[in-house]
């Protein structure tokens, strides 16, 4: 199956927070549970930098990033083997969930010209029978009308021990002391650049998931989903 499609009205709950918050794994078990949609926003600004990498474009080259950004030759799959991500018609690998991706993104993230060359993009996958959109910005600037806007958060200890853990089971090298700088480093650059900048939406719910794990956490979400859908 290939992620994406069209309908501006299907329903969308934006889920925001800062890296390393749960998002990433309760988005996706939450579209699985809804039978709906889901756009990782985030792989969009990492598949940038990836490209920049390849491309030879400079992290610092708006305009260059921004017409790279926009003719991104990306495709999500699910299949029987599992999730895939195609950039030019090749799979990505594990390459796209490393910390120096990770930093790329981060720094390809801040530019404005990036951010208004994948808004098309990801309001495109809004589609019925609803979407779980998740990212920075997604409550505030690419679905602002979201019928449901949470806002994932957890305690900067608890994120850099998950972000280990997922690394580790990735088979991907890491170690905390260097994770917790960079950790801190990204949360800075996203929360303070002008463009976007990571906030929960005003009406937003924050959910702290410092003391839940993935099930009570999960639950938590389905039961800010459910009423907000009722
Ligand atoms: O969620 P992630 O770690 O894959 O995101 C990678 C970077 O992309 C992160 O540092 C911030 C940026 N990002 C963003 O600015 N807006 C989004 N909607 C999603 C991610």
């Amino acid at each position: 199956m290939t992620i994406g499609g069209s309908q501006a009205d299907a329903p969308v709950v934006a889920i925001d927070g800062p890296s390393g918050s749960g998002k990433g794994t309760i988005s996706q078990l939450l579209a699985a549970r809804l039978g709906w949609h889901y756009l990782d926003s985030g792989a969009l600004y990492r598949l940038t930098a990836l490209a920049a990498a390849r491309h030879g474009v400079a992290l610092d080259d708006a305009a260059g990033l921004a017409r790279l950004a926009a003719a991104l030759d990306v495709r999500f799959e699910i299949d029987g083997d599992g999730e895939r991500t195609l950039l030019d018609g090749a799979p990505v690998g594990s390459e796209l969930r490393s910390e120096t991706t990770g930093d790329g993104a981060s720094r390809v993230a801040a530019l404005p010209e990036v951010r208004a060359a994948l808004l098309g993009r990801q309001r495109a996958f809004r589609d019925t029978p609803g979407l779980v959109a998740d990212g920075r910005d997604m409550g505030t600037v690419v679905f602002p009308s979201a019928e449901i806007k949470i806002f994932l958060t957890a305690s900067p200890e608890a994120r850099v021990e998950r972000r280990y853990k997922q690394l580790k089971e990735k088979g991907i090298d890491a170690n905390l002391a260097g994770l917790s700088e960079e950790l801190a480093e990204r949360d800075r650059r996203d929360s303070e650049r002008d463009a976007a900048p990571l906030r929960p939406a005003s009406d937003a719910v924050v959910v702290d998931s410092t003391a839940l794990d993935i099930a009570a956490c999960l639950d938590r979400c389905l039961e800010i989903v459910r009423q907000r859908l009722s």
